[in-house]
């Protein structure tokens, strides 16, 4: 029988859907190539409403297919359910669902798929104990250069805002010999990037093993490539971690590290653990182990109590430090968060205008470091064709995305690339020949 995976959120989900394709694989299930398909899943998002409206409503969509073919099998597995009273909710408004189980359940969704065909009855698995699948090592991955290693699962930073603790569990890192073995196993495959993923990556912890060290044991493969890591809390960013960095040759001079506000008394309603100048201070901690280093971020806009004067310092604290890119979002109430019961939320078109500014602010930004590259020769990794054919698609180890004009053999290569122009998006070159 044919599969579909239709994935929904962060790259957390993304590899999560790589996993479940080769456990369905092992089970003699095949992913369809186009849209000729058997069953379709649904691996879901439940962060903002935004992303729950969306998987709502192409859930809803399914109806039409499922009128026609009455023996399409539809599951809906992941974070959305996960929420309390979702289950209940998603058979009551789609009663066509056949499937429906939480996070970290890939193993047994094989057989819970199994099943369903044998006696074409509603199955269900949500439970409140999150079996974490960290023994999967196969997954199914779209790129042949870059791929991603979970190294940990769940968070314990209850940020009052965000509904992942609730949804994924406490942290649980996986053991440092898995990955090790992963992430040798994928060089030895000839990958060229790797990303380290988890909610919380600093706070990597294995029996006596921290994140840097772990960084550190992956360092000492006697191979080229890239690594990075996802996401980082700047209150765990430790000065072990960065002088690991700027030791290696290998690991991104890019690290995203949300700050969400930059206002001391929004952060300490967010519970985020950490002041602005305590911010700035891992920033001065980064910049001086690693002079180019470039920073990314998250902001969100509309917080419940945000005032003019608390929005203005988060964009004072973003021409201060200059990010590289911020990822802006309007805050979202999660049910079940501290947050969403706090007085004080604030209207959408407040949120609206807020986050506009934001984004135009990092637009400026943006394009003002990129501007800085114009003229000068970078390595890169060439990570994949453009949309455009001709083009070739790169990355440099800060995190810069390079267009090119090249031929597909030098994909999975290491090349020069000179910057001619740059964009707010993108940067465009020219290969240097040696
Ligand atoms: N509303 C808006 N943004 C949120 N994020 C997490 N929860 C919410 C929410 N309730 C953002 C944070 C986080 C990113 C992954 O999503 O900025 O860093
Ligand atoms: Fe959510 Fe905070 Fe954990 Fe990030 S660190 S996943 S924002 S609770």
């Amino acid at each position: 029988m044919f599969y579909k995976i239709l994935t929904y959120g962060c790259q957390m989900n993304e590899h999560e859907s790589e996993k479940l394709s080769a456990v369905l694989d092992s089970f003699n299930f095949k992913e369809a190539a186009g849209e000729n398909f058997d069953i379709l899943i649904f691996n879901t998002c439940c962060i903002r409403e935004t992303a729950e409206k969306k998987v709502f409503g192409h859930i809803g969509d399914v109806k039409k297919l499922k009128q026609k073919n009455s023996e399409l099998i539809v599951a809906v597995i992941g974070c959305l359910p996960q929420q309390k009273g979702y289950e209940q909710k998603l058979k009551e408004k789609f009663p066509f669902i056949d499937i429906i189980i939480g996070t970290y359940n890939l193993t047994n969704f094989a057989k819970i798929l199994s099943n369903f065909i044998k006696n074409r009855k509603y199955q269900s698995n949500v439970s409140e104990v999150f079996e974490i699948d960290s023994c999967i090592t196969t997954a199914n991955r779209p790129s042949k250069v870059k791929a991603n290693v979970n190294i940990m699962y769940g968070c314990d930073n209850y940020c009052s805002y965000c509904i992942v603790p609730y949804v994924r569990g406490n942290e649980v890192s996986r053991d440092i010999k898995v990955i090790l073995k992963e992430v040798n196993g994928l060089l030895n495959d000839d990958y060229k990037e790797i990303t380290l993923l988890g909610q919380n990556v600093n706070s990597y912890k294995f029996e006596g093993f921290d994140f840097a060290d772990l960084l550190n044991e992956i360092t000492k493969i006697n191979k080229k490539f890239f690594m990075r890591f996802l996401t980082s809390h700047p209150k765990d960013l430790s000065e072990k971690i960065v002088k690991i960095m700027s030791k290696s040759s290998n690991i991104f001079k890019s690290v995203h590290l949300p700050v969400q506000s930059g206002s001391d008394r929004i952060l300490k309603l967010m519970n985020r653990k950490y002041t602005v100048d305590e911010y700035l201070e891992k920033i001065q901690m980064l910049k001086k182990y690693i002079p180019d280093v470039q920073i990314t971020t998250d902001i969100i806009a509309g917080f419940p109590t945000e005032t003019e004067s608390d929005f203005e310092s988060t964009l004072k604290l973003m021409e201060k430090v200059k990010f590289s890119g911020a990822f802006t979002f309007v805050y979202s109430s999660r049910s079940g968060t501290e947050a969403s019961r706090m007085s004080g939320q604030i209207d959408y078109a407040t949120k609206k205008n807020r986050i506009q500014k934001l984004i135009q602010l990092q637009k400026e930004i943006t394009y003002e470091l990129n501007a800085y590259t114009e003229g000068k020769t970078f390595e890169i990794l060439v990570e994949d064709m453009s949309d455009n054919e001709n083009y070739l698609l790169g990355k440099t180890i800060h995190d810069k995305k390079v267009l090119f004009l090249g031929k597909k053999n030098l994909v999975g290569e290491f090349i020069k690339v000179k910057i001619e122009k740059a964009s707010r998006t993108a940067l465009y070159g020219s290969l240097v020949l040696d």
